[in-house]
């Protein structure tokens, strides 16, 4: 059941019975909304309608969608490509992931749609290896819809045709960066590549490539069975619609749920959404972005809403819609050291500032949560930070030194605490080293 204060677009059938296979699917009007613009609509006129609708991509960057779609030359005279993004690696974020186990036909319709824009004939759809659920469920979708003709040549006697491929990936979260993605599609190292050419130009074996989320393209089919002008109604002027949120971390209900931007919270989604604090405790900090997105703390920002407007002006980023809670009794230092134990765990290793400065980063913090913190760690932790920064070859890197300055910048006692006191100042970590 629906928790009674989210809006449902993309999940609107998601509690419906039999809707991953293709006749639960069809029986709601499933693939309606698609093979009405097959017939109906010029390629240009989808695009002009999915800009009207203001979709930003759902991925982390939130770019319009629209805008990306007419960013691909139709002149080049080599084939287009769309890879799908379902790498979803980002601590916290498992709506995707919902999105293929539950409703695959969703997101193949939405699929359709993108390629009709852009007058692609070959997708891709990039799943992370762990996803095997997943995986299955989209090849059985996949398998079905063939099958009754939905893809394929001449699909329903339009002219159109479109085949679409599912690739496993190997668990790299580096992959998810749409240009390692290519590389690792094409087979080889899953390293990032210098930009430009942009993918719209230059992407897969050097054609021109949308890649684009799949929350993205699974929210295209049910924004056209609304209407499109129906959909921008909806959230704020500039982050329309809704999204989907992973909520995690210390919260009663933690889950997928999807809001209309900018009409909820944080305070809102963790007490109402997410049934308040476990164990009665406060809010101590959120990340509401996934692990890349610098930090906010309930005093200052439990009343920003959810809208990607409204979190960059606190300096943060609504990213990939992982939002993870923390309560009082967690340590700043090792949460801030679990990080940066992720970032440095997958850092592709092509250049040596993420490479070498993410190492320092989990040995100084490392030290500091065993109680070997040194007094000149602090300033240490904001060099290293300081020589990764802007000089990395992706984002990746940036994103290592977040963990650091967000805790550094709210809860910088409790790093003097572990230099000087060689142990937790917050939770169950306090009272083992006082041998309470
Ligand atoms: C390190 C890194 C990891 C990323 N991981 C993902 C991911 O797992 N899934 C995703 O859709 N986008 C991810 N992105 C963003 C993609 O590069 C790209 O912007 C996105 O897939 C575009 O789709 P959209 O326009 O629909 O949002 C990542 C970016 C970076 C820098
Ligand atoms: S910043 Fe890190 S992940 Fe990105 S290319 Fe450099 S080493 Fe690889």
């Amino acid at each position: 059941m629906p928790h009674p204060k989210e809006k449902r677009v993309i999940f609107d059938w998601r509690d419906v019975q039999d809707i991953g296979t293709l006749q639960g699917y069809r029986q709601k009007g499933g693939y309606g909304a698609w093979l009405k613009l097959l017939k109906e609509k010029q390629p240009a006129e989808v695009i002009d309608l999915t800009k009207t609708s203001g979709l930003r991509g759902r991925g982390g960057a939130g770019f319009p969608t629209g805008m990306k779609w007419s960013f691909v030359p139709n002149n080049l005279g080599k084939p287009k490509y769309l890879c799908v993004n379902c790498d979803e690696s980002e601590p916290g974020t498992c709506k995707d992931r919902e999105i293929v186990e539950t409703l695959p036909h969703q997101l193949l319709e939405g699929i359709g749609i993108a390629c009709y824009a852009v007058g692609i004939q070959k997708a891709f759809i990039y799943i992370r290896g762990e996803m095997l659920e997943g995986y299955l469920s989209l090849k059985r979708a996949l398998d079905e819809a063939y099958g009754a003709g939905l893809f394929g040549k001449n699909i329903e006697k339009s002219g159109f045709e479109l085949d679409i491929v599912i690739h496993r990936g190997a668990g790299a979260y580096i992959c998810g960066e749409e240009s390692a993605l290519l590389s690792s599609l094409e087979g080889e190292r899953g390293f990032p590549r210098l930009k430009p050419p942009f993918p719209a130009v230059s992407g897969l074996y050097a054609c021109p490539t949308v890649i684009n989320n799949v929350e993205t393209l699974a929210t295209l089919p049910a924004i056209f069975r609304m209407g499109v002008e129906e959909y921008a109604k909806l959230g704020t002027d500039k982050s329309k619609g809704t999204r989907l949120v992973s909520l995690s971390g210390h919260v009663n209900k933690p889950g997928n749920y999807e809001i209309e931007l900018g009409k909820v919270n944080f305070q809102q989604l963790i007490e109402d959404f997410g049934g308040g604090i476990r164990n009665g405790k406060k809010c101590k900090a959120v990340i509401p972005g996934g692990a890349s997105a610098p930090w906010l703390v309930p005093e200052q920002h439990y009343e920003v809403t959810l809208d990607f407007e409204a979190i960059a002006a606190v300096k943060s980023m609504a990213g990939s819609g992982a939002i993870v809670v923390m309560d009082e009794d967690t340590c700043a230092v090792a949460a801030a050291l679990n990080l940066v134990e992720f970032f440095h765990e997958e850092s592709c290793g092509k250049c040596s500032p993420c490479r070498e400065g993410t190492q320092w980063l989990v040995q100084i913090l490392h030290r500091m949560e065993h109680g070997q913190g040194r007094a000149e760690d602090l300033k240490l932790l904001e060099d290293v930070c300081e020589s990764i920064l802007g000089k990395t070859f992706c984002p990746l890197g940036d994103s290592a030194t977040v963990p650091v300055s967000s805790s550094l910048k709210y809860f910088k006692a409790e790093y003097e605490h572990h230099i000087k006191e060689k142990c937790c100042m917050v939770g169950p970590g306090a009272k083992k080293a006082a041998g309470v």
